[in-house]
């Protein structure tokens, strides 16, 4: 298993570049299923999640060709509709693939992803659209199975009594194929959520209300959609805010080229708050860091509002504020397994449900630490680089589910981090 070691204390100072998102690449490698032809992806990130996803496309029968950043994407031979236990459990994310399958070939099964290390994470509000638009759905065997009625999925009002950002991405994908329109009431926001809705627009379905909670889907009536223009990744909004953090922590100077500035507007707030200054030129971002942070409060929200995806970093960097800050997780049950080994690099955070209270530290010191989910290993790199002495980081494949060449671009930025194996 690969572990990272940092030698910390050392400031950065340079540019790298983010690269495309991974959880806006996700909805869109699931919604090639709509094509019956070849679409092309440009901008995907070197993670893992892309890779796994891929593959199961590749099991269902799809031709795929994948190299540097560009995928071509052929679901003409599609042979299969059953997502397997094996590739599902790798990645939850894998869920996505059930609206497209659905919505075009009638039927198909996949499997529960089950839950995860920061919840339960439920698909209910997934399966509850569906049946809105006609779909019997059974579990059994730990596969949902999904049949469509007789002449495909029909539009209906579908109202998400929570804001879901997987639950909004299959029905879009679900919608777009199906007879009639489907309004998503309370539909997600995120950045990633807009990308699917003008891939969708470009494959031929009429939506109104993108980046609204109220969309509206014209579906094709069972036409399956045709992509000829290559789709381009956006800029990954949580990438580009877990280098800010990385620059806020070491006291660095950094900058970022390829960012949506938009979409990291409530991180770069954040991070105003606890005196950083930022330069800022079309699509790239310059951070400058004082010498002493201050404190900061967070309350993790749904998009625009402030990234649950972010909350692990900025606990991190706000171990070495000047004041004590406190930290509200709103999205997820279970997001903060970070705490105990942040603690472990000397910090002094204290959890009280789903609030944290982070006491400043003048220091944290180098220990061994274990990865435990994706962003709470990302908290313990930035922890890490500010930190006295060594760090070693045990179980990084959750980093690299969805961190591009982090050790690289670290290093490019003048970070001592070296990747072993044990
Ligand atoms: C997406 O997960 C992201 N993953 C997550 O990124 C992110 O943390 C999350 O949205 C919130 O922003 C991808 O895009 C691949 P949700 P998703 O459905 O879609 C509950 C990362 O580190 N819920 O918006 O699974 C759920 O339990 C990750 O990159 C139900 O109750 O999140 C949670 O409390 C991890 N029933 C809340 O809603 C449902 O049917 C929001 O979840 C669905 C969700």
């Amino acid at each position: 298993m690969d572990f990272l070691e940092i030698e910390g204390g050392h400031k950065l100072f340079g540019e790298i570049t983010i690269s495309g998102a991974k959880n806006a690449a996700l909805p869109v490698i699931s919604a090639t299923l709509l094509c019956n032809g070849t679409t092309q992806l440009k901008n995907l990130p070197h993670v893992v999640d892309i890779r796994t996803l891929l593959k199961l496309l590749q099991m269902l029968g799809a031709n795929v060709e994948y190299s540097n950043e560009s995928a071509t994407i052929d679901c003409s031979s599609i042979k299969s509709t059953k997502a397997v236990y094996e590739i599902v459990s790798q990645m939850r994310a894998s869920i996505l693939v059930l609206g497209p399958l659905l919505t075009r070939f009638g039927e198909c099964e996949v499997s529960l992803p089950g839950g995860c290390a920061i919840g339960q994470r439920p698909i209910d509000l997934h399966l509850k659209a569906l049946e809105a638009m006609g779909a019997k759905i059974e579990i059994k065997g730990g596969y949902v199975r999904a049949e469509a009625p007789k002449g495909g999925l029909r539009g209906a009002k579908i109202v998400f009594d929570k804001i879901t950002v997987g639950g909004t991405e299959n029905t879009l994908m679900a919608a777009s194929m199906a007879n009639g329109v489907t309004e998503i009431i309370n539909a997600a926001r995120e950045p990633e959520i807009v990308q699917l809705c003008q891939m969708l627009q470009s494959g031929g379905v009429e939506i109104e209300g993108v980046g609204t909670s109220r969309i509206k889907v014209h579906g094709s009536g069972g036409k399956p959609l045709c992509f000829e223009n290559p789709i381009e990744i956006i800029p990954d909004r949580i990438e580009a805010g877990t280098y800010l953090c990385a620059a806020a922590i070491t006291k660095s100077d950094i900058t970022l080229k390829s960012v949506n500035i938009e979409h990291i507007q409530s991180t770069i707030d954040k991070l105003e708050d606890m005196g950083c200054h930022f330069q800022i030129s079309d699509n790239s971002i310059s951070i400058h860091s004082p010498e002493e942070l201050k404190e900061v409060n967070i309350v993790t929200a749904e998009y625009p509002g402030f990234p649950t995806d972010m909350q692990a970093q900025f606990m991190a960097v706000a171990t070495l504020a000047r004041d004590e800050s406190l930290i509200e997780e709103r999205l997820f049950e279970n997001r903060f397994m970070h705490v105990s080994e942040l603690n472990r690099l000397g910090a002094d955070i204290w959890l009280k449900g789903n609030t944290a209270a982070i006491r400043p530290v003048k220091k944290l010191y180098g220990a061994d630490v274990m990865a435990t989910d994706l962003r709470a290993s990302s908290a313990l790199v930035l922890a890490a680089l500010a930190a006295e002495g060594t760090t070693k980081i045990r179980r990084i494949y959750h980093l690299d589910r969805g961190y591009d060449n982090l050790e690289g671009k670290l290093s490019s930025l003048g970070a001592v981090i070296t990747r072993g194996k044990e």
